[in-house]
């Protein structure tokens, strides 16, 4: 029986519950929520999501708060994952990162992004660039079936300040291997090549720096990294897509579309 001490749970327009919250660094974490039936996306792409914003001092209203994320895991998958960084001023991200199991966040199903297959011709190779959480996009391309079907090698690459911020990345390349649908494919052709720029680690510097002076492709054993043969998505820092476009386009590489696809794409929704 209901009495008038009963709290009722906040029921959120466009709500769904929050079913799984792990915490990497004081940085960085990631959550699962519950996936509306009829939400359909292509792996890759971001949607809209948030909580409500506190109350109007004067009216007591609560407007929705809500950022574009990268929805984290694949389109197959019957939840949604999604990576996040935690800014304590940050307007979303300092309310979101006290989310547990049972909360409900809100989350508008339609989905859009330019990091998709739809929008890359057919090679040889696929390259995922990222940083920081930038690589949450790649952690649902990585789980595609659709990825290995169109590229006979794939490689992430991931650059984070310190060895704890990859730890999230090294998990899904492990997950990746052992997964029932992809980890065949993905135990011959995909290819992980973390590194950090502030904390010691096997492989330091920024991608961009290694992409330049060749170690990336003398790490891999790769010589001929050209239009015919590559293609690739970046994700990261606003930084990060303005060197990797010039870099891209040196090596001769053009930016493709969802209307026009072509041999690179950069989300520039991206935040993070
Ligand atoms: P750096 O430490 O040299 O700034 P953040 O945590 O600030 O989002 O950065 C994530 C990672 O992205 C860091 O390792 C950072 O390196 C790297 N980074 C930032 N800007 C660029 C850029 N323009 N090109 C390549 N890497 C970048």
């Amino acid at each position: 029986m209901m009495t008038t001490d009963t709290v009722l749970p906040v029921i959120l327009p466009d709500g769904q519950t929050v079913t799984e919250v792990e915490h990497y660094t004081d940085r960085l974490f990631l959550f699962r929520v519950t996936r509306p039936a009829s939400m359909r996306f292509r792996s890759g792409e971001f949607v809209m999501i948030g909580l409500l914003d506190d109350p109007h001092p004067e009216t007591g209203k609560r407007k929705p708060l809500l950022r574009a994320y990268s929805i984290a895991s694949p389109a197959w998958d019957d939840t949604l994952q999604f990576y996040s960084i935690k800014v304590d001023n940050g307007p979303l991200t300092s309310k979101l990162q006290h989310i547990k199991v049972g909360d409900q966040l809100i989350l508008k199903q339609k989905s859009v992004g330019t990091l998709v297959h739809d929008a890359l011709t057919r090679a040889k190779r696929l390259w995922f660039f990222s940083t920081g959480t930038g690589i949450a996009p790649f952690a649902s391309l990585l789980r595609e079936p659709e990825t290995y079907e169109r590229f006979n090698q794939v490689v992430l690459t991931h650059t984070c300040r310190d060895l704890a911020d990859l730890k999230f990345g090294e998990e899904l390349i492990e997950e990746t291997k052992a997964d029932i649908l992809v980890g065949d494919e993905a135990r011959h052709k995909l290819f992980y090549y973390p590194t950090t720029t502030r904390e010691t680690s096997a492989k330091m510097g920024r991608i961009t720096t290694a992409l330049e002076d060749g170690s990336l492709f003398k790490s891999l054993n790769i010589t001929d990294f050209n239009a015919a043969n590559d293609r690739a998505m970046v994700c990261g820092s606003m930084g990060l897509n303005t060197d990797m476009k010039r870099i891209l386009e040196n090596y001769g590489l053009c930016e493709g579309s969802n209307a026009d696809p072509a041999d690179y794409v950069i989300e520039k929704a991206f935040v993070g």
